[in-house]
């Protein structure tokens, strides 16, 4: 496939037709900042959580890098006062959405880090209600909604790459949040066990049971002995 030459922060890095911004930036080893998104092959882009907004030459607006095409001569500023000053409020509006105890309970996630990352004060927009009861039915995986963000990375992954489609987003504004099959308790609903939502939250609020009491999802990316017997995703538990 024929490629061609993009420039972000004045570095040129090689694109491929077909490619985000975002996913040509990553596959040249630059890190944008992102959270919904995933280099994980079968996930479409779903361009919820706005923290990966960057100024491109010739828009006016900011883009998401994780929906913007990569197109030939495509030059783009992900360094700038108004990107760097968008992508903080967008991370300060998605910690609105934990409640305050649920962010205690996972001090260690992708998300956390991109807060650290982009210098945002967590409780500046006040947090969502808590008090949603954890849904601890499944015996690996356990789900605790005060700490969801409602990106959907967890329905688009079990749609779009494990091709369960078990995970919706149910309800309608304040009251939308994550439910399995048509409401069921997660261990009773049609999941199978992939792990795949475990391993895309970017919070911690599906989690395996054993990460959640240990306080988040960042010991994800450390190898360890197994202990999940469910899961075939690899996510080295
Ligand atoms: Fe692009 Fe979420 S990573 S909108």
């Amino acid at each position: 496939m024929t490629s061609f030459s993009i420039t972000i922060d004045g570095r040129a890095i090689a694109a491929r037709p077909g490619q985000s911004l975002l996913a040509a930036a990553t596959a040249a080893g630059l890190d944008l900042p992102h959270l919904c998104a995933t280099p994980r092959e079968g996930f479409a882009p779903i361009g919820s959580c706005r923290t990966c907004l960057v100024e491109v030459e010739g828009e006016a607006d900011l883009v998401p890098a994780c929906r913007h095409a990569a197109t030939t001569g495509l030059v783009a500023r992900t360094d700038t006062p108004r990107a760097t000053r968008v992508r903080r409020l967008a991370t300060e509006l998605l910690a609105a959405d934990m409640s305050a105890e649920a962010a205690a309970r996972h001090p260690a996630s992708p998300f956390r880090d991109l807060v650290t990352r982009t210098g945002a004060d967590p409780d500046r927009f006040g947090h969502r209600a808590g008090g949603h009861p954890a849904d601890a039915s499944h015996p690996a995986i356990a789900l605790d909604p005060d700490a969801c963000i409602r990106c959907g990375k967890c329905r688009a992954g079990c749609r779009d790459v494990q091709v369960n489609g078990v995970i919706a987003l149910a309800g309608r504004g304040e009251g939308l949040h994550v439910a399995f099959d048509d409401g069921s308790p997660m261990g009773t609903s049609h999941c199978a066990s992939c792990g795949e939502c475990a391993q895309l939250c970017p919070t911690g609020a599906l989690a395996p049971k054993a990460l959640q009491a240990a306080g988040g999802p960042a010991s994800v990316t450390a190898s360890g002995e197994t202990v999940c017997p469910f899961c075939s995703v690899g996510c080295r538990v």
